[in-house]
């Protein structure tokens, strides 16, 4: 998937994936980010679940590709970002919320800053197969030690090429992040009856799933 499709989506408006609401798995297993935590929000679009997780507390700091997308979630939020541009990046940020616009496999720890948690709906999922391992290894190195996350994934079958969404199962999941991390399924639930868009491509079961990642060696 390269940049010019992402930014093609957004100048289109072509953002299906885009949610009206705060993702359900979120609302339910939050608590596994941990109090007060630095959040990361990889790949993060103009998601309403950012703006939740400030008024939970957390700083957040998503990443995204397109500015349109950035620009599109501050206006909707009615908040005026300071913008700062970075090596690599642009860097939008209004009270406990901000988003580093630019390439996340681009975007190192000195920008990003410590983080001890990260949300993950919709990015992993978004990339091709051959981009997901680099993604899972840039992740683990831009969190700081004693990291957990929160990532919602989608699988169906049959596992149709043209994502995304790219179906990633529990197995691969698991495989990806087994070096780093403990990976614990919080909650899985049947989403096709509630998406025909999927139904007409042939889809005939399709999950969404939650998993509890933890840093290994890390102490709770
Ligand atoms: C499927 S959308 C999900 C957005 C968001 N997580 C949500 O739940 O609505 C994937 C997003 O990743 C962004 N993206 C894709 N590749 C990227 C990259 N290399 N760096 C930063 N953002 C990227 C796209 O522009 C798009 O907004």
């Amino acid at each position: 998937m390269d940049h010019g499709f992402w930014m093609e989506r957004w100048q289109k408006g072509q953002i299906g994936f885009h949610n009206s609401e705060v993702n359900g798995m979120l609302l339910r297993h939050h608590a596994q980010l941990g109090a007060a935590a630095r959040v990361l929000v990889p790949l993060c679009g103009k998601s309403l679940d950012m703006g939740w997780l400030a008024a939970q507390g957390h700083e957040v700091v998503g990443i995204e590709l397109s500015r349109l997308a950035a620009d599109a979630f501050f206006a909707e939020h009615q908040l005026q970002p300071v913008v700062e541009p970075l090596p690599g990046a642009t860097r939008l940020k209004a009270g406990n919320i901000e988003i580093l616009c630019g390439d996340f496999f681009a975007i190192g720890r000195q920008e990003l800053g410590a983080v001890t948690a990260w949300y993950d709906r919709a990015a992993l999922i978004a990339l091709p197969e051959a981009m997901r391992g680099r993604y899972v290894e840039h992740v683990a190195r831009l969190l700081s030690p004693a990291a957990r996350g929160l990532l919602v994934t989608l699988d169906y079958s049959p596992p149709v090429a043209q994502g995304p969404p790219f179906s990633v199962d529990e197995a691969e999941v698991r495989a990806r992040h087994a070096r780093d991390f403990t990976v614990a399924s919080l909650e899985r639930r049947e989403v096709l009856s509630a998406e025909p868009r999927f139904r007409e491509r042939g889809i005939t079961a399709m999950h969404e799933q939650a998993y509890a990642l933890v840093r290994r060696g890390t102490h709770s």
